[in-house]
């Protein structure tokens, strides 16, 4: 049974383990005898088995006790030497926040289209950025004297091979690996040597867009773009097609959104361009132009952008100042 010389023993020993322990054993030390389930605690846990007459006793000296070995805990640690081995780390400064990443604002404008245009059944295709005249113009119903092709205005590699200067481009090739019907969009960057500006870069992104099916019509065009800028912009905007002229749609059209600007202003604002695929297109790529009728678009997704945030300056875009980016 516990008795009050149990307790004056611990402490005799407790005490000529602490003389010996080595310092990189003291904390071995504290836990031991200290600890929450050490031997300290464990001799107050007998205060039960006292007869009652000595409880109070053996309480008071279980607490002297305990209060003992920590007083001699904390004189023995103040000796220890405080230079120790590795870094010692300072739980009381500061610490450094671990940085976040943040998706820059047109990965997740594109992200927003593509689920825009997946509500209304377009999936997302993807082409090279080093392309070839043929998939940027001939195909494309561009012939070689057509000013487009100018060397000034194109990022070109070799003779036949250029950055391409628009997403038309992934038009062709999809049309190429697939049959009718086809329903895609095709974000990505475009480059064309532009002096930069506030608005203009030599690099930028479109969003291309192609329907190819049986009894597509400029109508749905019409629609499909409208209800895209209702999604984007929101349910208020309003949209134009304005009559324009592209080599690979015939009709061609002019996408135009009417914008209010805070002052009152209202302006109509260029996306981009749209028409009925041209039949040469379709024939080109082996799609029986009799039989399928197809539209599509291609738009600037700076533009949108710029104009849904009022985003004054498209470099701002490129910059990558992360004080402008966590903005968005
Ligand atoms: N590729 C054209 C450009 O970069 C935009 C465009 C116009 C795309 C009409 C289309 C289209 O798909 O049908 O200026």
């Amino acid at each position: 049974m516990a008795n009050l010389d149990d307790l004056q023993k611990l402490r005799d020993q407790a005490l000529a383990q602490l003389a010996e322990v080595r310092d990189d054993a003291l904390e071995a030390w504290r836990i031991a005898w200290l600890g929450a389930k050490g031997a300290v605690k464990a001799a107050m846990g007998k205060l039960k088995e006292i007869p009652p007459e000595h409880r109070s006793e053996y309480g008071k000296l279980a607490n002297d006790l305990k209060q003992a070995l920590s007083s001699a805990f904390e004189a023995r640690k103040a000796t220890v030497s405080t230079v120790k081995r590795g870094p010692v780390t300072d739980v009381t400064l500061p610490g450094e926040a671990s940085r976040i990443g943040h998706q820059h604002l047109i990965t997740q404008t594109v992200a927003e289209l593509n689920e825009i245009f997946g509500r209304m059944g377009f999936s997302t295709a993807y082409g090279p950025e080093v392309e070839d005249e043929r998939h940027n113009f001939n195909a494309l119903n561009i012939p070689p004297s057509h000013p487009a092709r100018d060397e000034l205005d194109n990022f070109y590699i070799s003779p036949s091979v250029m950055l391409r200067s628009q997403t038309s481009t992934v038009q062709i090739r999809v049309m190429e690996s697939q049959s009718p019907p086809v329903r895609i969009i095709a974000p990505g960057r475009v480059y064309r040597p532009d002096t930069v500006d506030a608005t203009h870069s030599f690099m930028f992104h479109q969003v291309e867009g192609l329907y190819v099916d049986e009894g597509v019509t400029m109508a749905d065009l019409k629609t499909c773009l409208d209800q895209f800028c209702k999604a984007y912009f929101g349910p208020d905007i309003t949209t134009r097609l304005r009559p324009s002229f592209f080599p690979f749609t015939e009709p061609s059209a002019e996408l135009d959104v009417l914008f209010h600007f805070d002052d009152g202003r209202k302006a109509w604002v260029e996306l981009g361009g749209c028409g009925m695929v041209d039949p040469n297109v379709l024939d080109d790529v082996g799609y029986d132009s009799e039989k399928y009728t197809g539209f599509a678009f291609g738009l600037g997704i700076e533009r949108m952008v710029m104009r849904k945030y009022g985003i004054p300056d498209i470099r701002l875009l490129f910059e990558n100042d992360v004080r402008f980016l966590q903005q968005f």
